[in-house]
C-alpha cells in the first residue's frame, strides 16, 4: 500500500494499522533526508499549506512549518490572537477567506473538539488536526509511537503507561487509538480525579499508583498537568501531586528493569518529571521533537498526494 485510506487526518480513530505503517516507513526517509547537510526535498513546490492556530502552541507550530518548508511547500502562518477573529469572524469565515488565496492544506490546532472534523467536512482542501480541544492530537500520537519503534524496534507487544492529566489531554486519547492498532498493551495512571470514568471501555488498564504502573510498563509517557483546562481544583495541590505521580531518578533508578521516559511538551519540571530525569539517558524527550518533524512531513506528503492537481 502506498497511498492513505483517509481524505484528511483529524484523528488516530480513523487511520489503519497500515496508514501508520505507511506513514512510518515514509518518516523513515524523511529522516535521512533532514540529517543531510541539505534538508529539503522539492516534492511539494506546488502546494500551499495554511497552519492556523487558534490555540497557543510552540513544538507543534514550528514543527509543521518546519515539516512544510523541507517538503518546500509555500507556508502561510495565522495565529488567532493577531486575526480577525477576535473582532468576531466565523471558524467558517476565516478559513474560506484563507482558502480564496489559492491554500491546498489546512494545519489547525482549536480550542474545540470536533473542529478539525467539522472543518473538513465543508471545505475543499486537505485538513490536518494539530490538536482539537481535549479530543486527539494525532500527529503527536504518531510521532510518540514511531519513537518508541525507533528506540526499542517495535511498537508491536510493548508495555506503555500514560501519567497524569488523562482526563483533560488529547495526547492521551491519540496515543491509546495508535498504540493499539499497532499492537502494544496500554494503562493510564493518575489520581482518579484525573481519569475518565469509562476509559477501561477503551481497553486500557488503570492504575493509581505510580510504582506499580512503573514497574509494569516499558515505556513511561509523563503528561503535563494542564491546569488551564481545569475549572475545579482535581487534586489539593501541585506539591502533593508530585509526591504521588511525579517520576524522579530515584524511583527510576529503583525499577528492576530499565524503561524508556517520554514528554510531549510542554514540560513542567519538578511536577509531573524532574530535570535530571528528563536530562537522562532513558529519556527520548528530544528524539520525539526531532522525529515529529520527519513524521509530520509524512503526513503532508502523504495528503498532498491525494491532492487533485489541475
Ligand atoms: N506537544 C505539543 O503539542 O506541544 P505544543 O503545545 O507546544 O505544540
Amino acid at each position: 500500500m502506498n497511498n492513505l485510506s483517509v481524505e484528511h487526518l483529524t484523528g488516530i480513530n480513523d487511520l489503519t494499522r497500515e496508514d501508520i505503517e505507511l506513514i512510518f516507513k515514509t518518516a523513515d526517509s524523511f529522516k535521512e533526508v533532514i540529517n543531510r547537510p541539505i534538508k529539503k526535498v522539492p516534492s511539494l513546490r506546488d502546494i500551499t499549506i495554511a497552519n492556523l492556530f487558534f490555540e497557543n502552541s510552540t513544538r507543534t507550530r514550528l514543527s509543521f512549518e518546519l515539516a512544510e518548508k523541507r517538503l518546500s511547500a509555500d507556508v502561510v502562518n495565522f495565529s488567532a490572537a493577531s486575526s480577525s477573529v477576535k473582532k468576531g469572524e466565523t471558524l467558517i469565515d476565516t478559513v474560506n477567506n484563507i482558502l480564496s488565496m489559492k491554500v491546498d492544506m489546512v494545519v489547525m490546532r482549536h480550542p474545540n473538539p470536533g473542529a478539525a472534523k467539522f472543518l473538513s467536512e465543508r471545505i475543499n482542501a486537505k485538513v490536518v488536526n494539530a490538536g482539537d480541544g481535549t479530543h486527539e492530537h494525532p500527529t503527536q500520537a504518531l510521532l510518540d509511537a514511531y519513537s518508541i519503534r525507533e528506540r526499542l524496534g517495535s511498537v508491536e507487544g510493548k508495555k506503555v503507561v500514560i501519567v497524569g492529566d488523562i482526563l483533560h489531554s488529547r495526547v492521551a486519547l491519540s496515543n491509546i487509538y495508535c498504540l493499539q492498532k499497532l499492537g502494544a498493551e496500554v494503562m493510564v495512571c493518575g489520581p482518579t480525579t484525573l481519569i475518565p470514568k469509562y476509559i477501561e471501555e477503551l481497553g486500557v488498564k488503570v492504575e493509581h499508583n505510580l510504582i506499580r504502573a512503573l514497574e509494569w510498563c516499558d515505556v513511561a509517557n509523563m503528561l503535563r498537568i494542564q491546569l488551564e483546562r481545569q475549572d475545579i481544583k482535581y487534586f489539593p495541590s501541585l506539591r502533593e501531586y508530585s509526591m504521588q505521580f511525579g517520576l524522579n531518578k530515584e524511583i527510576l533508578d529503583a525499577l528492576p528493569k530499565e524503561i524508556i521516559v517520554m514528554h510531549p511538551g510542554p514540560i513542567n519540571r519538578g511536577v509531573e518529571i524532574t530535570s535530571d530525569v528528563a536530562d537522562s539517558k532513558q529519556s527520548i524527550i528530544l528524539q520525539q521533537v526531532e522525529n515529529g518533524v520527519a513524521v509530520r512531513m509524512a503526513v503532508i506528503y502523504l495528503l498532498a498526494a491525494k491532492i487533485e492537481r489541475q
